[in-house]
């Protein structure tokens, strides 16, 4: 298969196509609004391959989901998220030495500049940790300027791997009024996330090992997924050769919406509501089937998985085992699988391919770990770091890159004549 035809007002035109590694087809139109004027139109991207990427394969019918070729099931059986990050920044898994040497120097670079702790001062006491992290990853770049060769770049994204955490530690700190935990350099980087979450400076805190295991799953299970909302923002932020800091700062706020990762603080609120109202699972399920409603059942249905999603079956068995090995009985977990089931033998969402997403119990644990409900999107972006990462140097490393420029349909007014304002009725 080397192209496609395209007939359109009575002249055919010739779509060279490309095919992946993994047999996926793509009518390249790269060059049709030159050769017939018209350009294609795909609100929302659904249909449209903005890039061609080495890094992530999902296949939404198999539910299927690879890092590198990896499957993602055996990446979260047995892999250190440190290893996930090197294995999607640098393309392959690390050796022992290289991972020493990886992780050392993460360890090294997780304080923040002490200037930087000011900038905690001056938010309010309410402020949503999503708006800490995005607005300080930022703030990055006026401490480590724009990194014009290699070495430098490879440096500020060490720098950003490693500090994200401590931001995001030091935003809940902020948020509950409690002095800030420095970073440890002799523990791993889940420890230390977790040591700086939950240690007070009076007590010290040996970090549970299911907290680690738990976290580390989490954090695996969220470290890519190809060309998503935040993913496609850092891509098309960097493509303007905006720095990396506002690259990731701008899949920040991308990903903290409800639709996309802010869904998992959105699972919580809402399994607390079907809990409060007596737990009448049809009638939230007849809510979000109510096209007059704006609910929607949060932590379902994909843009891409269209019969299961890896990710949310990996996470339901783990909620069962983390909050059995916390001996924490929490009911919104039971209310989260009769949701479910009651949602999975309807109709709608039968018809419609709904299912849970990564989002529908990953709450629910991070709940277990002790993890404050608007912190839930923090550690998503956490999780995501890594993707964001190797998806910004791809697009830079790309020779053939383009600043992301779409066309549109234009639908508004034709040329009109302009009337000063004295003659407006
Ligand atoms: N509850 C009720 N109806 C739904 C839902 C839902 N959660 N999701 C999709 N639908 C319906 C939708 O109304 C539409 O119906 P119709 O064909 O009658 O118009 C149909 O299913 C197709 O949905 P869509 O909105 O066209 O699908 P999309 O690919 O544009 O959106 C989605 C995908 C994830 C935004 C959407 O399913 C949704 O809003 N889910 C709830 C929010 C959520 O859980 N987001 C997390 C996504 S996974 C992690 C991540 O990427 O961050």
């Amino acid at each position: 298969m080397s192209s496609a035809k395209l007939n359109l007002d009575g002249s055919e035109y010739e779509l060279p196509v490309t095919v992946g590694s993994e047999g996926e087809v793509g009518l390249d139109i790269s060059r049709l609004r030159k050769q017939s004027g018209a350009i294609t139109f795909d609100p929302g991207y659904g249909n449209t391959g903005s890039c061609s990427s080495s890094i992530t394969f999902i296949d939404g019918e198999k539910g299927i989901l690879r890092y590198r070729g990896y499957p993602i099931e055996q990446l979260a059986e047995s892999c250190r998220f440190t290893e996930v990050i090197y294995l999607l920044v640098n393309g392959e898994l690390p050796t022992q030495a290289q991972y020493q040497e990886f992780r050392e120097s993460l360890t090294r670079h997780s304080l923040i500049h002490e200037d930087m702790k000011k900038f905690f001062e001056g938010y309010a006491i309410t402020a949503h940790p999503m708006a800490i992290l995005s607005s300080m990853v930022s703030v990055l770049s006026s401490y480590y300027p724009e990194a014009r060769d290699e070495e430098a770049r490879e440096l500020n994204i060490i720098r950003l791997l490693a500090k994200a955490k401590t931001i995001a530690a030091f935003s809940y700190k902020k948020s509950i009024g409690q002095p800030f935990i420095y970073p440890n350099n002799s523990l791993s980087y889940c420890e230390n996330f977790l040591n700086m979450m939950f240690a007070v400076p009076a007590e010290p805190f040996d970090v549970p090992q299911v907290l680690t295991d738990a976290l580390n799953l989490l954090l695996v299970l969220h470290a890519d997924h190809e060309q998503n909302c935040s993913t496609s923002t850092v891509r098309m932020v960097g493509s303007s050769q905006a720095n990396i800091f506002a690259s990731i700062s701008a899949g920040i706020n991308a990903l903290w919406g409800p639709l996309h990762g802010g869904a998992n603080q959105k699972v919580i609120e809402m399994l607390q509501r079907i809990r409060s109202d007596g737990s009448n699972y049809k009638k939230y399920v007849d809510m979000a089937k109510d096209k007059d409603d704006e609910f929607r059942l949060m932590g379902f249905g994909h843009r891409v998985y269209k019969n299961f999603d890896p990710r949310a079956r990996l996470l339901k068995k783990s909620a069962d085992e983390v909050l059995e090995k916390l001996g924490v009985d929490d009911p919104l977990l039971e209310i989260a699988k009769n949701l479910e089931e009651v949602a999975l033998e309807d109709g709608y969402f039968v018809e419609r391919k709904l299912y849970p997403n990564v989002d529908f119990y990953s709450g629910i644990i991070y709940r277990a770990m002790g993890i404050p409900t608007n912190m839930f999107t923090v550690m998503f972006a956490l999780g995501r770091l890594p993707g964001w990462i190797a998806h910004w140097m791809e697009m830079r490393n790309d020779p053939h890159g383009r600043i992301h420029r779409p066309r549109q349909i234009y639908t508004g007014q034709t040329e009109r004549k302009f009337v000063p304002i004295e003659d407006r009725d």
